[in-house]
């Protein structure tokens, strides 16, 4: 399955793990997805394309981002959002499209084809998962904050996802450069006792609810 990358930027873009990813999806074929780290929307519009093909019209994204380098978001790590090492592509967003591809706006224009599905929300994951129903949702990506409390904090906010039998795929779970993502699924799920496979070369855990077999 191709994962397209839109003229951006995503965390998934080594050969293989956006094909990989989507077809983890595929296997699930959640109708309300949501997303927690949106980007530039790359992954949201591969995820809403492939939903569209498997419910219609009958699905929901969700995605969750900070959108914005500001003060009060200081201590969360946001990757480099800018083209500073791609002058061309650089050249095409500040100068033609006129648009930073890390806005709220540049991602809701992304996924235009799907404005009837999605809901975007700008604001830390810390406090806004928290407001949000987690009972309709069976599938997250959990791919925002990569420091230990954010993490866990985030998983805390999915539990009732996994105990509905829904799935946690949380990105980089043995990325060198943040440590804290893999203390605090490690720790989620041997406190919750919940079933982690780590898939895609140590890239994704994947939490799910332990199935009980009935003897
Ligand atoms: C690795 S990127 C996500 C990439 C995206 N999932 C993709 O597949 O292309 C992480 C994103 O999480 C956002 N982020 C970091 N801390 C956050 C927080 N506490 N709440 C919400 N978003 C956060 C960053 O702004 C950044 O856009």
């Amino acid at each position: 399955m191709e994962y397209k990358k839109y003229y951006r930027k995503t965390s998934l873009k080594q050969k293989g793990v956006g094909s990989f990813f989507l077809e983890e999806v595929l296997e699930k074929k959640p109708k309300t997805f949501l997303e927690i780290g949106v980007f530039h929307g790359v992954t949201a519009r591969n995820v809403c394309e492939l939903l569209f093909k498997i419910h219609g019209n009958n699905f929901n994204y969700i995605g969750l981002d900070l959108f914005e380098e500001s003060d009060e978001n200081k201590n969360e790590v946001i990757p480099n959002t800018t083209f500073s090492s791609n002058p061309v592509k650089q050249f095409y967003y500040k100068y033609i499209k006129r648009q930073n591809p890390y806005s709220l706006e540049a991602v809701e224009e992304l996924l235009a084809k799907f404005k009837n599905n999605i809901h975007l929300i700008k604001g830390n994951s810390n406090k806004v998962l928290k407001k949000i129903d987690m009972s309709k949702i069976d599938y997250v990506f959990l791919d925002g904050g990569h420091e230990y409390n954010t993490v866990l904090n985030d998983l805390n906010c999915c539990h009732e996802v996994i105990i509905n039998n829904g799935t946690v795929l949380c990105d980089d779970y043995d990325l060198e450069q943040a440590p804290g993502v893999k203390q605090a699924i490690d720790e989620f799920v041997d406190k919750n006792d919940f079933n982690c496979s780590i898939v895609c070369d140590d890239r994704f855990a994947k939490i799910e609810k332990i199935e009980l077999s009935i003897i």
